[in-house]
C-alpha cells in the first residue's frame, strides 16, 4: 500500500515540484492549499507530468476548523510536508502582522492537526535566511541562529522554535526542518515553475522575465561588497534537487532513521555565486546580452550565504549536482515555454 503524505501548500513553486517526486516515488499525495499564491491548474500539469491527479483540498489553513476536518479525512497519512506560507520579504516588512498571522497561525493548526489525529512526521519549509549575517562561511547546521531582518524570515525562525518546543513535549512525533538556500530552475518538461506575482522580488525570475521583456532591466544591488566582483554571493539551488530532498527527509521519518526527534538540514550546494556569475552564466547559456544596471544596496541584503552540505549527504544521502548553467537554463527554458503558452492562450490556441 501507498504511503499518503499531506502536503500544504502543494500547488506553489517548491510544493508542486516535490509532489511530482512523491508521487513518482510512490506515495499517495494530498495536497491541501487556499490557492491565494497559486493557481488549481497546477493539478493538471502534476497530472500531464507523472499521470497521476493528487487529490485536492481548498482549506484556508488560518481555519482552524477546516484544518482538522480535512487532516481527519486523512488521519492515515505517515508525515506532513508544511509549505503553505507567504513568502514575499519586501511586503512582510510592510505588512509584518499579516505575515505572522498567516504563517504562525496555519503553524500551530497544522501541528495541533498532527497531533490530534496522531499523525507522526512533520517536514517544515524553511530558510536560510534563519541565520542571518553568518560569521563563518560555509554555513553548518551548527551556526547561531539571529534575528532575521524581515518578519517573514523572523516567521521561519519563530517556527521552528515552535516546532521544536512541541516535539520536545511528546513522545512520539517526529519533524525535520528543511533550511533551503536560494531555489531556482523548473521542472524539466517545462509544465511547472515559479511565477511570482507582480514583480518579480527573486534574482533569477527578475533576470528571465528581463530577457522576456516583461521588465525593462534588471537593477544589480549594490557592487561594493566585499566580495570578488562586488556583487553579493548566493547559494543558488535547483528546485527539482531541493524536491528530491523532502522525499528522503519523508524516507528518513517514516522509516524511524532519525538520530534526534527533531533534526535540521541545510539545502544548498555548497556553491556560492555572485549575482554577476548569475547574469554572465545567462548570458552564456542564452547567446543574448541582459540588459542590467548596477544600483544602491537593498537594505537587509547580507554580502555572503552559503551552505555547508555534509549534514544533509551522511544522513540523508542528499546532494544536489545540478551546475548554475544547467539551473539558470532550466528558469530560462520554463520562462520562454509559459510565455509562449500564454501567448498561445490569448491568440485562441489550445496548448
Ligand atoms: N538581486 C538583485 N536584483 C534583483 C533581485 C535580487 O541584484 O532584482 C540580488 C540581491 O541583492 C541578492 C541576490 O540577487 O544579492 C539574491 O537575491 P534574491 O532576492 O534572489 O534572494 P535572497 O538571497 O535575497 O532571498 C533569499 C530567499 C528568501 C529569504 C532570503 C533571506 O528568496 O526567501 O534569502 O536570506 F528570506
Amino acid at each position: 500500500m501507498q504511503n499518503k503524505i499531506i502536503v500544504t501548500g502543494g500547488c506553489g513553486y517548491i510544493g508542486s515540484h516535490t509532489v511530482i517526486e512523491l508521487i513518482e516515488n510512490n506515495y499517495n499525495v494530498v495536497i491541501i492549499d487556499d490557492l491565494s499564491n497559486s493557481s488549481e491548474e497546477t493539478l493538471e500539469r502534476i497530472l500531464k507530468i507523472t499521470g497521476t491527479k493528487p487529490t485536492f483540498a481548498n482549506v484556508d489553513l488560518k481555519d482552524e476548523m477546516a484544518t482538522k476536518a480535512v487532516f481527519k479525512k486523512h488521519k492515515d497519512a505517515k508525515a506532513i510536508i508544511n509549505f503553505a506560507a507567504h513568502k514575499a520579504v519586501g511586503e512582510s516588512v510592510k505588512n509584518p502582522l499579516m505575515y505572522y498571522n498567516n504563517n504562525l497561525c496555519s503553524l500551530i493548526n497544522v501541528l495541533s492537526a498532527q497531533i490530534e489525529n496522531n499523525i507522526e512526521g512533520f517536514i517544515f519549509s524553511s530558510s536560510a535566511t534563519v541565520y542571518g549575517t553568518p560569521e563563518t562561511l560555509p554555513i553548518t547546521e551548527k551556526n547561531e541562529t539571529q534575528r532575521p531582518s524581515s518578519a517573514y524570515g523572523n516567521s521561519k525562525k519563530i517556527a521552528e522554535e515552535i516546532i521544536d518546543d512541541v516535539i520536545k513535549a511528546s513522545n512520539n512525533f517526529q519533524a525535520i526542518s528543511l533550511r533551503y538556500f536560494n531555489p531556482i530552475g523548473a521542472h524539466e518538461s517545462g509544465l511547472i515553475g515559479e511565477l511570482p506575482s507582480g514583480i518579480p522580488n527573486n534574482l533569477m525570475p527578475y533576470i528571465t522575465q528581463t530577457a522576456a521583456g516583461i521588465r525593462e532591466k534588471l537593477m544589480v544591488f549594490g557592487n561594493d561588497y566585499p566580495t570578488k566582483d562586488g556583487t553579493p554571493i548566493r547559494d543558488y539551488i535547483h528546485v527539482v534537487d531541493l524536491a528530491k530532498a523532502h522525499v528522503l527527509a519523508v524516507k528518513r521519518i517514516i522509516n524511524k532513521e532519525q538520530d534526534m526527534p527533531y533534526e535540521i538540514f541545510n539545502l544548498g550546494t555548497g556553491n556560492g555565486f555572485s549575482v554577476l556569475d548569475v547574469i554572465n552564466s545567462f548570458e552564456k547559456v542564452t547567446n543574448s546580452k541582459l540588459n542590467y544596471e548596477i544600483v544602491e544596496r537593498r537594505p537587509g541584503d547580507v554580502p555572503q550565504l552559503y551552505a555547508a552540505t555534509n549534514l544533509a549527504k551522511e544522513k540523508l544521502g542528499w546532494s544536489a549536482n545540478k551546475t548554475l548553467d544547467e539551473m539558470v537554463k532550466s528558469s530560462w527554458d520554463w520562462e520562454q515555454k509559459y510565455r509562449k503558452e500564454q501567448s498561445s492562450k490569448e491568440s485562441g490556441s489550445a496548448f
